[in-house]
Parts: C-alpha cells; structure tokens; sequence
C-alpha cells in the first residue's frame, strides 16, 4: 500500500503515515518506489527550514503537514517515458513517501524532474542519477554524499579566500557529518589548526576522528586557547554559540559563515555582534557558481576524488544502523530530531 510520512509543520515531533493514492501516470511520467534513505540532522533543517527556503514545497502535502525530503535511492515501479525503464534506479532527493511521481527530462547521468512546481527551486535537488551497478557503497552515499559536498564547497571558498588570513576554522557542531567532512579536507590540506567545538558528550568521538587539531566545548570556548586570526564555520545554528564566539574573537574573526542549524530548538540569529558580519553559506549556489568557472566535467573529476578519499575512510568512524519497516523510521526520525541518534551512528531507512 502506498503510504506518505507526514510531520506538523508547526511540531516537527507530530508525526503520522498517511495512506495515499497513486493516480494513473500521465505521459512521459514516472512513478519510482522508494527503496532506503537516509536521515540526519540535515533532513530535520530542511523541515525546520521548510517555509522560510521553501523546502515545503518539493513534495506537496495536505494543508498544515509537511513530507521531509530525504536522499536515497529508488526504483521504477511503472514508466510512460520512453527512455526510463521498469527496474532502473535512481539515487536522489525524495520525500519520506513510498513512491514519487516524476516528469523526468533526460540528462547525461540520469534525469531532472521536470515537474512544473519544482522549476523555482534549486536545480541540484531536482537531479537524479542512475545506478548501474551495486558498489557497495549505497549506504554511506545517501548518508554522506550530500553533506560533503557542501563541505568540499566551504573548503574550496576557504581555499579561494586563503583561509581569509586565519590562522584556525573553528567549526560548531563538530561532531556532525559535514563538520567532519570539512575538518577532513582543512586537515589535509594542512596550514591552518582545525578547531571543533562540540557538546561534552560528544568530545570523545569528535577527538577519535583524528580530524582536528583541536576540541573544544561549548561550555569552554570562552577560556580556551584558539590561535587567531579565526575563521568560523557554524552547522550548530545556536544563537549562544554564535554569539559567544563573536564576543571572544571580536576583530581577531576574519570571517563568520553560517551553514547549519542543528541545534534547532536553540534561539536562532544573529543580533547586533561585533566582528564581522555573519555570511549566510548556500551549497546549491556555490555548487552552481563552481560548475560554470570549472566545467561540468570538471567538477565532477575534483568532487569526486575527493569523495573517493573521505568514502573509502568512513567505515572507520560511520556505523550503519538500518531500521526497517514503518514503526522503526518513526523512531528513527525521532531519535534524529532530538539528538539522541549519536554522531557515530548512520541512520538508513528501509520503509
Ligand atoms: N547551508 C547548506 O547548504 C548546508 C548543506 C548541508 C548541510 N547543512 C547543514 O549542516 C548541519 C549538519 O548536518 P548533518 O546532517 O551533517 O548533521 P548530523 O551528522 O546529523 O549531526 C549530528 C550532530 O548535530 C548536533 N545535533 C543534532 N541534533 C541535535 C539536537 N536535536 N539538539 C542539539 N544538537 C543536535 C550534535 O552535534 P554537537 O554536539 O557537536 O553540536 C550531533 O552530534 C545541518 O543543519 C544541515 O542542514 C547546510
């Protein structure tokens, strides 16, 4: 039975699966059934986020209800496109649903949703990739690949910007995957000390990564050493945490980029701080602005070298937990929006 998963879109913890109907495709429509996906805090920004960057409005639901979109992998359960077949599968973004329905515009690696109520929204999350061939890797794709890129995009503004000067990037919510991907790529890239600020539960692992330089928490930023010039990096999106950071460093933060919001239920914002003015970081815009000043092909070679080598270490810190099943995504969902899923565990999703 077709089902949709459905949160409030005033109380992210009301949930609820919701039968649904799958109407007769129309031409040149496809109907993909949802295999796994994955869940992090990321998923909970995009429903935090849902009205204010229209994350709402890629999967439509009933009035006052909102369906998480996610990334994972489909396959395609019936097809009037002439190009698509049954039992092709697809790698991309995709709601907490049994099936989506799409207009699928051929491109070279897959297809683009060409569904009219998505064309106002970021190109890049209406991409989806054809799998060829199971390289064991599926799992730690719909868990990471979408949070390390955004990761290789700040390194690579960092690298343009010669660090802005600094001499530590001090990362909030360290323990998180982009975090992690960031501090991989600072780290071998070498020349500035990688700094992360995490909770007190979580310094153990974040020093277990091997990552950074440096770990601090958030109770001891005021008082620790931190060489400066600094830069900040900031997934947590905790008003306290920003500001106590502008607070300490005042002139001596070179730049202060805000990414995340994984401590969503923090007071948000900035205020009036001293130091520089927080800059808002949006991945669909650099990605886009880097896929014209590199080619396409060009992009894609950088990105994925770099990706090979943050992948093939992953298992080491990454444990997969996969729930199966409608009882166990519910709870999963839970576990992510409150925090309780730890930083070393990888939330897949079989529904
Ligand atoms: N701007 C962009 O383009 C862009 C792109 C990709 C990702 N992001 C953002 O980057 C952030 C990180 O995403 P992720 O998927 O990598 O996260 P994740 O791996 O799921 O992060 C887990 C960590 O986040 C903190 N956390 C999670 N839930 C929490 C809660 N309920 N209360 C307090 N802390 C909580 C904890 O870290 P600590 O204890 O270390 O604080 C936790 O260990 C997200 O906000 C995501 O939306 C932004």
């Amino acid at each position: 039975m077709a089902w949709d998963f459905l949160v409030a879109k005033t109380d992210l913890r009301q949930t609820q699966i919701q039968p649904a109907t799958l109407p007769p495709l129309g031409e040149g429509e496809v109907r993909l059934a949802v295999d796994s996906f994955a869940l992090t805090a990321n998923n909970i920004t995009y429903a935090v986020f849902g009205e204010a960057m229209r994350y709402w409005d890629f999967f439509p639901a009933a009035e006052g209800f909102g369906r998480v979109p996610v990334w994972g992998f489909a396959t395609v359960e019936a097809s009037n496109h002439p190009d698509i077949a049954v039992g092709q599968r697809f790698y991309g973004y995709y709601p907490m649903s049994s099936h989506l329905t799409v207009q699928p515009r051929k491109t070279r690696g897959g297809f683009a949703d060409a569904a009219p109520h998505r064309q106002h929204l970021a190109a890049v999350y209406n991409q989806y990739t054809a799998v060829t061939e199971d390289d064991g890797l599926e799992a730690l794709r719909a868990l990471l690949q979408p949070l390390y890129i955004t990761a290789f995009l700040i390194d690579d503004l960092l690298d343009e910007q010669a660090m802005f000067g600094a001499r530590s990037i001090i990362l909030s919510s360290a323990s998180s995957k982009t975090a992690i991907g960031l501090a991989f790529l600072l780290k071998r890239r070498g020349g500035v000390k990688v700094v992360g600020l995490t909770s007190s539960g979580n310094v153990a692992f974040v020093e277990s990564l091997g990552f950074y330089d440096q770990v601090v928490t958030y109770a001891d930023l005021p008082t620790a050493p931190i060489e400066t010039p600094a830069v900040f990096v900031d997934f947590a999106g905790d008003a306290g945490v920003l500001g106590a950071v502008h607070r300490r460093f005042r002139d001596d933060l070179a730049y202060s980029c805000l990414v995340g919001g994984t401590h969503w239920e923090a007071e948000r914002g900035a205020g009036d701080l001293p130091g520089p003015k927080p800059a808002f970081f949006f991945a669909p815009d650099r990605r886009k602005k880097r896929g014209e000043d590199w080619s396409p092909a060009e992009f894609e070679a950088r990105y994925g070298a770099a990706w090979s080598a943050f992948v093939a270490d992953a298992a080491r810190w990454l444990k997969v937990e996969t729930a199966k099943g409608q009882d166990a995504m519910t709870a999963t969902y839970l576990a992510v929006l409150e925090g309780r899923a730890g930083p070393e565990t990888g939330c897949i999703v079989r529904p």
